[in-house]
C-alpha cells in the first residue's frame, strides 16, 4: 500500500530496484527478518549483509542516500515531512503537509546527480511547468517543483491507495473487464496529456496508482526522465534503472523524436501484464529484455490466457506493434477500440491497422515467403474488390458526364 512505509521496506525496495540484490533474495531476507525479530531485533540491512546479499559498502552507500534525501526533504520550505511513502530505483517519496494550503501532498526527492546535470535541470522545470497546466482526474496533479539543499524535488497530489504494481506482486487476478476499466482511464489520461504535447515516456504498473474510490491515476507525469538511462542500463546491468519491461522499441534505440505512440506501447505492455499475469518479454538481464522488445515476436495474449476475448488480444497487439506506424496513432484512436471491446464489439481500428500493415508488408515482399498466405490472400482479395468497385463507379460517372455533355 502507498501508506507510510518503514526504513526497512525502503532499504529493501531500493536495494532490489538498484539491482544490488535480486527480488528473490529480498523476499528471503524479509521472511527471515520476520522469524528472527521475535527474539533478536535486527535491521534488514544487517541481515542482508550477513546473508551476503549486499556488501557492507553497498549497504552503507544506500543508507547514506536515504539519509541525505531525508535531510533534503526536511529542508524544503513550506512543507512539513510526515513520513516516507516509498522508493523506486533512485528516488524516495515522502508524505508531507503543504503548510500554505494545509493539505497533504507527496514529495519526490531526486538523486543529487540529477542536479549536477544542467540539461536535465532545464527539462525538469520545463516539463514540470507543462504538467502544472494539466488538470485531469486520472493524472496525479503536479503541485510544485524546486530545489533544497542541493536536491531537486517534485511535489504532487497525494494518492491514498496503492500502485497497480502492488496488486500484481500480490498476485491479484484482474478480470478482462477490470483491466479494460483501468486501461480506459489511463488512455483518457494520456489523451489529455498528449493534447498539450506532454509525453510520459515511462508508463508502467508502478506509475499507475489506484485510490480508495477505485479511481486510477497516472503518476510521475511531467517528471523529466534522464535521456541517458538506456546507456546507464547497458553499462551498469540493471543498476539505477528498473528492468525495462514496458519500454517502446524506439526509446530503446535512443531515438530523439519520441511521441505519444511510445506511451501507447507502454500502456499496451501494462495491459498485457494485467491480463496474462506476465510481462511481454522476460529475461534476467535488462539488456536482454530490451533486445527482445526489438526483435522477438509477441506471444499473443490470448495464447497465454485462453479465456481472453479476441478483441482485447488484438488491441494489445496493435498497441505493442514494433513499428510505431503500425500502432494506434493516438490515445483518441485507441479509446474508440477500447470502448468498442468493452461493449462486446470488434475493434474496428485494430482490424484496419492489421489490413494496412499486411498490405505494406506485401509491397515490401516480406510476408510472401512465410507468414499466413491464406489471411494475406483474403486481405488482398478484399482490397482488389474495393478497387474494382471504385473503378466501376468512376467509369459510370464519367460516362454520365460525357453523355450529358453530348446532348
Ligand atoms: N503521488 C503519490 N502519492 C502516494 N504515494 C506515492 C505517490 N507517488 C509515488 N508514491 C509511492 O512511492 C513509491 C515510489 O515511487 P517512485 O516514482 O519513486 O518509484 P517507482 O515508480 O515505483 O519506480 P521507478 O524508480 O522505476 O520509477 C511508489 O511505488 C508509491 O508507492
Ligand atoms: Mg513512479
Amino acid at each position: 500500500m502507498a501508506n507510510e512505509t518503514n526504513y526497512d521496506t525502503l532499504f529493501g525496495r531500493m536495494a532490489a530496484e538498484q539491482g544490488l540484490c535480486t527480488n528473490d533474495e529480498l523476499r528471503r531476507s524479509l521472511k527471515e527478518l520476520e522469524v528472527r525479530r521475535q527474539d533478536d531485533p535486527i535491521s534488514l540491512r544487517g541481515l542482508m549483509i550477513g546473508l551476503g546479499f549486499v556488501t557492507a559498502t553497498q549497504a552503507e552507500r544506500l543508507k547514506n542516500t536515504i539519509k541525505e534525501s531525508k535531510r533534503a526533504a526536511h529542508q524544503i520550505p513550506g512543507y512539513q515531512v510526515l513520513g516516507k511513502l516509498g522508493a523506486g530505483a533512485m528516488a524516495v517519496v515522502y508524505k508531507a503537509k503543504q503548510l500554505s494550503l494545509n493539505r497533504v501532498v507527496a514529495i519526490k526527492v531526486l538523486p543529487k546527480r540529477f542536479s549536477e546535470n544542467p540539461e536535465y535541470v532545464e527539462r525538469f522545470y520545463k516539463e514540470g511547468q507543462a504538467a502544472g497546466k494539466l488538470n485531469h482526474n486520472n493524472i496525479v496533479q503536479a503541485v510544485d517543483v524546486g530545489e533544497a539543499g542541493g536536491y531537486h524535488y517534485f511535489v504532487m497530489e497525494y494518492v491514498e491507495g496503492k500502485t497497480l504494481y502492488d496488486d500484481i506482486v500480490a498476485g491479484k487476478i484482474v478480470s478482462e473487464q477490470e483491466a479494460l476499466d483501468i486501461i480506459i482511464q489511463m488512455a483518457h489520461a494520456l489523451r489529455h496529456a498528449h493534447s498539450v504535447g506532454l509525453i510520459h515516456r515511462d508508463v508502467k504498473p508502478k506509475n499507475i496508482m489506484i485510490n480508495k474510490e477505485g479511481v486510477v491515476k497516472l503518476a510521475d507525469m511531467g517528471l523529466a526522465r534522464e535521456t541517458t538511462d538506456i546507456e546507464a542500463a547497458k553499462t551498469e546491468k540493471g543498476k539505477a534503472y528498473g528492468t525495462p519491461y514496458y519500454i517502446a522499441p524506439e526509446q530503446i534505440r535512443g531515438e530523439i523524436d519520441i511521441d505519444e505512440r511510445a506511451d501507447i506501447y507502454g500502456l499496451g505492455a501494462t495491459f498485457y501484464h494485467l491480463v496474462t499475469g506476465r510481462v511481454p518479454f522476460m529475461a534476467d538481464d535488462p539488456v536482454e529484455v530490451m533486445k527482445r522488445h526489438l526483435r522477438d515476436e509477441l506471444v499473443p495474449p490470448d495464447h497465454i490466457n485462453t479465456s481472453l476475448s479476441a478483441g482485447v488480444s488484438e488491441v494489445i497487439e496493435v498497441m505493442m506493434a514494433k513499428k510505431k506506424e503500425d500502432r494506434y496513432s493516438s490515445a483518441e484512436e485507441l479509446l474508440v477500440d477500447l470502448e468498442a471491446v468493452r461493449e462486446g464489439q470488434p475493434p474496428i481500428r485494430a482490424h484496419k491497422r492489421f489490413d494496412v500493415s499486411v498490405l505494406e508488408q506485401l509491397e515490401e515482399g516480406a510476408v510472401l515467403e512465410g507468414g499466413e498466405p491464406q489471411e494475406v490472400a483474403q486481405v488482398v482479395t478484399r482490397y482488389r474488390t474495393y478497387l474494382l468497385m471504385l473503378g466501376a463507379v468512376s467509369a459510370i460517372l464519367v460516362l454520365i458526364v460525357v453523355l450529358l455533355l453530348l446532348r
